[in-house]
């Protein structure tokens, strides 16, 4: 079975302090809270990963993720971080091509292939996002771009590898802009993804892979998205820096 994440990006906030605190707030809420079905992920900057795996390491269905890693084990490679060195803190998560960093950073689906071999061998999950910008949606060619952000960052990877994947579908128009796609709008996608993946693989690998939604998903439009059948979870941005509305959306399931 699938499972459901609710998985937070904290992107460049929170200072040392206000993210143990945050953190502590998350895992104490989550342990009254949230249902143990519920997997919840902090992607916190890189430099807090270590702190805030000591915090939530007695937490059943808390766990911490990096926002990126590099695609080389090692080496002379200035202000970089490797998947071993995110595994060493106790992460077990990792976002990979998140939008932000394909547009600012010019990271490239060769590239994310071998971040997302990496990080598998290391026995990290990698978060991996895909979505296309509004003028892609636009001009209907949304489901063609993502199928090829798909094929060439995830299909060299074995049946059993790709089951170890979770993905994550942000469009791009919806990412922190308050504007959320539709229930339908991500459905569609979502089950298009599922789709694309079986006829890859198979069904019933396709079938064991979470796909997230991201983009101003926040408690107020969480239960509608989350209740569609190919939607099994969240990247959440904004929202997942105030620790109730974070609890109110991996409480909507
Ligand atoms: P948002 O960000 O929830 O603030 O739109 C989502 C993301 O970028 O992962």
């Amino acid at each position: 079975m699938r499972r459901k994440i609710i998985a937070g990006n904290w992107k460049m906030n929170k200072n040392l302090e206000e993210g143990l605190s945050l953190a502590s707030e998350v895992t104490n809420m989550a342990a009254d809270e949230v249902p143990n079905d519920v997997t919840m992920v902090m992607c916190t900057p890189a430099i807090h990963l270590s702190a805030v795996s000591t915090t939530t390491k007695d937490s059943s269905n808390v766990f911490v993720g990096a926002q990126n890693m590099s695609e080389y084990e090692s080496g002379a490679y200035t202000g970089d971080l490797s998947g071993n060195m995110v595994a060493s803190t106790g992460a077990t998560f990792v976002i990979i091509g998140h939008s932000e960093r394909r547009e600012y950073h010019f990271e490239t689906n060769a590239q994310l292939a071998q971040r997302v071999k990496l990080a598998l061998s290391i026995g990290l999950t990698p978060i991996f996002c895909c979505g296309e910008s509004l003028k892609t949606r636009e001009a209907n060619e949304h489901i063609d771009f993502v199928n090829k952000q798909l094929d060439e960052s995830l299909f060299d990877l074995s049946a059993e590898d790709i089951k170890k994947i979770v993905i994550a579908y942000e469009p791009i128009w919806a990412i922190g802009t308050g504007v959320t796609a539709s229930s339908e709008q991500a459905q569609e996608m979502h089950r298009s993804i599922r789709s694309f993946i079986a006829t890859q693989y198979t069904h019933e690998v396709a079938k064991e892979i979470s796909i997230l939604y991201g983009g101003s998903m926040k408690p107020g439009n969480a239960q509608e998205l989350l209740s569609q059948p190919d939607v099994d979870g969240g990247l959440i941005g904004g929202a997942s820096l105030k620790a109730r509305d974070f609890i109110d959306i991996a409480k909507s399931y």
